[in-house]
């Protein structure tokens, strides 16, 4: 056809990571302090996942663990679901999900759209719960379990992907602010950073001791993620849940930018970080879009101070 350009195109797998970094210009508290975040929610599903579940199904396949025809059995209150799901349907594999109760109705909505089985845990059990039943059940289907709070992967894509695209697009970075679940974020892109700048700040994000907040878990609670490096944060920092929430509504009201509540968190973070400092380049990441969570409108309970935001995992 006569004026046509061919163009490119990529498998869904290939559009992983190298999201955009972009300046939040209207909200720096200060002329020298520059705040940039990592848009996470640019992910085919929608979060900093994608890179997780990629890397992990890519690791159990090359090691012989997982081979055609297999099942993935995963328990997630979340994001790594969904990313699990749509990495097993691209390569082939069958998937399952371990779900804990409370969880946002359209997490459960999208593993439904994505065609995998959802099995769900007594309501006491939690996410802990969740795990040992998802252990299980891959013992008895002979299917394999990721288990991204353990394995090594899940900070070496970090240090590989994210941390490498911050590292290139920015000359020099003096903050870096990440919340904390599994640790693989804060501690892959962290060492990363520190290799290009020693006195790079590393800040971890977590919620409130007994809060709930998507993705975030609290160390104060007794739960130390194996992967989390201690030593390389220079700052840990708790955000409550009402907190994260109002200043996720902030971050769309101002920016224009919609993010989940992690990312409510991680902005508050670093703008208590940029108070710290006369000048620099702050960046913050923002795990996941904020779209899934709109039907169940966080963002009015937070204001109204609604106990019901406990009985939901954020994340
Ligand atoms: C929305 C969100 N934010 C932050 C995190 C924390 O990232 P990491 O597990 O790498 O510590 C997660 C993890 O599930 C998440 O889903």
């Amino acid at each position: 056809m006569k004026g046509h350009t061919p163009c490119t195109t990529h498998s869904l797998l290939s559009v992983i990571g190298h999201t955009p970094l972009v300046e939040l210009t209207r909200s720096s508290p200060k002329e020298g302090v520059r705040i940039f975040a990592k848009l996470e929610g640019n992910n085919p599903t929608g979060s900093i996942k994608d890179r997780v579940a990629r890397a992990l199904v890519e690791d159990a396949v090359s090691d012989g663990r997982l081979k055609e025809g297999g099942t993935i059995v995963e328990a997630s209150s979340g994001n790594t679901g969904i990313a699990v799901a749509m990495v097993a349907r691209q390569m082939g594999f069958d998937a399952q999900i371990v779900l804990p109760q409370g969880i946002v109705p359209t997490i459960c909505d999208a593993l439904n759209i994505l065609g995998v089985q959802v099995h769900r845990c007594e309501s006491y059990a939690g996410m802990k719960g969740a795990i040992d039943m998802a252990d299980e059940l891959a013992a008895r289907l002979g299917g394999v379990c990721l288990q991204q709070f353990r394995s090594e992967t899940n900070v070496s894509v970090h240090y590989e992907t994210t941390g490498r695209e911050i590292a290139c697009s920015l000359e020099r970075v003096d903050a870096f602010v990440a919340g904390i679940g599994t640790g693989g974020t804060v501690t892959g892109v962290g060492r990363r950073l520190r290799e290009t700048n020693p006195d790079v700040r590393v800040v971890g994000v977590e919620p409130q001791m007994g809060e709930r907040l998507q993705g975030l878990k609290s160390i104060e609670d007794g739960f130390a993620p194996p992967l989390l490096d201690f030593d390389l944060l220079s700052r840990r920092l708790m955000v409550d849940a009402a907190t994260s929430i109002r200043t996720a509504r902030r971050l769309a009201q101002v920016e224009g930018i919609v993010a989940g509540m992690s990312a409510g968190a991680t902005f508050h973070a670093a703008l208590r970080e940029a108070e710290r400092m006369e000048r620099g380049n702050i960046v913050v990441m923002f795990s996941d879009g904020g779209w899934k969570y709109l039907p169940v409108r966080p963002w009015d309970s937070a204001v109204a101070g609604d106990s019901e935001l406990d009985e939901i995992h954020w994340w």
